[in-house]
């Protein structure tokens, strides 16, 4: 059973452990890209922020991680606002964003891709 193959695969299962700890960075890239492009940074942050005369347009996705998290149903519905925009008399980021309501970006990001987005912002709290 043991070949000298079977100290090569040991090593190459150990030397690329790293890239399984913590979290993907190349993901993370790609989904600042495409946040990026969409225009959802211009008024969302990634990570909360503690001094407060900087509260974002948009809660910081840290924050809606922590808030839905785990929610079943969460993802679809808010993937939904992002697309279709927030309702102003359903405000309920008040204290963590300055905006009242998000416009819709469905003119700027397809559903696909912002379901992509979503499913990432909710691993932000982790
Ligand atoms: C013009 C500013 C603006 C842009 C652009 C914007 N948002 Fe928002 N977003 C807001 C505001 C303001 C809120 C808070 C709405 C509220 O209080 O209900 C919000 C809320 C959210 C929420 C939480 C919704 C909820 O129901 O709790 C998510 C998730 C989100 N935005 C994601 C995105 C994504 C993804 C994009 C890019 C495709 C984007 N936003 C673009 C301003 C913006």
């Amino acid at each position: 059973m043991f070949s000298i193959r079977t100290p090569l695969l040991l090593c190459a299962l150990i030397l690329s452990a790293p890239a399984f700890a913590g979290r993907d960075t190349r993901h993370d890239t790609a989904m600042t890209t495409l946040a990026t492009k969409a225009g959802c940074l211009t008024c969302h942050s990634v990570h909360t922020t503690s001094d407060s005369s900087e509260t974002p347009i948009g809660p910081a996705w840290q924050d809606v991680a922590a808030r839905y998290h785990g929610q079943k149903g969460a993802a679809a519905q808010l993937a939904k606002t992002v697309q279709d925009g927030s309702n102003p008399y359903q405000a309920h980021w008040k204290n963590k964003a300055t905006g009242l309501a998000m416009p819709p970006n469905a003119v700027a990001i397809n559903k696909t891709d912002t379901r992509k987005l979503i499913d990432w912002i909710l691993t932000l709290d982790q």
